[in-house]
């Protein structure tokens, strides 16, 4: 794989600057922030005179944990523009997202936003490893989701090339990458397995390929996931964190000369750790719930948004600013199975470190007599380095989870192609315990 450093010239001075720096510029704006969204917002003005706090009691960063919380459902509540700040002339772009329940989250964006945003997508694509003249494929969905446009403004300000694909059609993602020779890809790295598969379908091979990148998010995702892709590809595979209540993609993304967690782009998101159960802001470095406080959003300021991803906040390396551990999961999709937590993503790392078996998998959840029990359908890969047979990659799948995640689950070995196949964010948990 080839080094894909950026020169320190080309960054943005903050994203270096000195830490006392950083911290006076957010307070600065936490002001404007808070301020801005009392004003402006019925919601908030209420919360803050309720919890007894003002804009003006704000003196030190760590003085926002007075401040109450917001929670998705604010946004449903106030469905569909009640929490945004400014007259909805104003705003010239929405986008929405359905969610399992309910109404869906709509969120809108002033010409000042999109520009910030544009502006923190081009910084995520050049800790990727591109720049100004290279070509991105973006495979992010185009639509009222914030993927495709989110990060399309930021391709082409960043002076890229964007071929806006969208997701779906498999076969000509393929022809186009092809054709095209982009450096880059922008897709869900669940998506990008389906990009693979296609190379295998029509015997191409895809370390040949033109892509020196991949810019994979939307959905939580493991290091042991990055190295089969990175490894498939020949290309380096960096993490792009965000989400549509504080802006879409490009909140945070990973640098790709240390691959050690997306660096949270300060200047304009405040994080805190909070203990999800009390709400207490925990120190850096200890697990908990993330939550953002929007620092520059004029459109729709977001005070301590509970994003309900686990994480946790670590010091800066490549860039001053700090990281947050790859994220493991969101506590929605936290399985509690006889008492043991267990996160998709921990049986995601043991599928991918059994032998004979295709990265491909979902779990399901059903009852067996009063008990909740889990099976998880994985699928055989003829082409395996290590031929075994599917009793075998079973019975050492369900003792890896026993062992390593700490619970029994039921291992279902199909045939290629047998698990359901992801067109953007993968859907790695069916709930069927009501139906049995
Ligand atoms: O998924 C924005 C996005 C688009 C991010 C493209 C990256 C790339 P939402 O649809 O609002 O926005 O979903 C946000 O997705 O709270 C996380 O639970 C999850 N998520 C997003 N990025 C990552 C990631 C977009 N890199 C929710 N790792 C967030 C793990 C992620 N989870």
């Amino acid at each position: 794989m080839q080094d894909l450093t950026p020169p320190r010239e080309i960054l943005d001075p903050i994203e270096i600057a000195s830490i006392d720096e950083i911290r006076a510029l957010q307070l600065g704006r936490l002001k404007w922030s808070l301020r801005h969204a009392y004003d402006n917002v019925p919601m908030y003005r209420a919360r803050f005179d309720e919890a007894g706090v003002h804009p003006d009691d704000l003196q030190t960063l760590g003085d926002l944990a007075k401040f109450p919380f917001t929670y998705k459902n604010d946004l449903r509540d106030n469905y569909p523009f009640g929490l945004f700040a400014v007259p909805r002339s104003d705003i010239i772009r929405l986008h929405a997202s359905s969610g399992t329940t309910g109404k869906p989250t709509v969120v809108g964006y002033t010409a000042n936003d999109i520009s910030n945003w544009a502006d923190l997508v081009a910084r995520s694509l050049r800790a990727s490893g591109l720049r100004k003249g290279d070509m991105v494929h973006n495979a992010y969905g185009y639509g009222l989701f914030t993927g495709g446009l989110g990060a399309h403004y930021g391709i082409e300000r960043l002076g890229a090339t964007v071929v806006p694909m969208s997701g779906g059609q498999t076969e000509k993602q393929v022809g186009l990458i092809t054709d095209f020779k982009p450096d880059g890809i922008m897709v869900t790295p669940s998506y990008m397995l389906n990009i693979l598969e296609q190379y295998h379908k029509v015997g191409m091979d895809p370390r040949a390929c033109s892509l020196k990148v991949g810019v994979f998010g939307a959905e939580p995702w493991t290091d042991a996931m990055r190295k089969e892709v990175e490894a498939a590809f020949d290309m380096h595979a960096v993490d792009i964190y965000g989400l549509s209540e504080i802006m879409g993609p490009g909140v945070a993304n990973e640098c790709v000369e240390t691959k050690d967690g997306p660096v949270i782009w300060e200047d304009h998101f405040l994080p805190e750790i909070i203990d999800p159960a009390t709400g207490e802001v925990l120190p850096d470095g200890e697990m908990g719930e993330l939550v953002f406080t929007t620092l520059t959003k004029e459109g729709l300021p977001m005070i301590r948004y509970r994003t309900r991803d686990l994480t946790r906040l670590l010091p800066g390396t490549a860039r001053s600013m700090r990281r947050m551990e790859k994220i493991t999961g969101r506590s929605d999709d936290m399985i509690i199975l006889r008492g043991v937590n267990v996160f998709p993503s921990q049986v995601e790392e043991q599928v991918l470190a059994t032998g004979g078996l295709a990265p491909y998998y979902q779990i399901e959840l059903y009852k067996s007599g009063r008990m909740d029990a889990m099976r998880v359908y994985v699928e055989a890969n003829p082409d395996a380095a290590d031929n075994l047979s599917k009793t075998a990659s079973a019975r050492m799948l369900t003792k890896r989870i026993k062992d390593i995640v700490g619970v029994s689950t039921e291992i279902i070995v199909g045939d290629p192609g047998e698990v359901e196949r992801s067109q953007g964010k993968a859907k790695r948990v069916v709930d069927n315990r009501q139906k049995e």
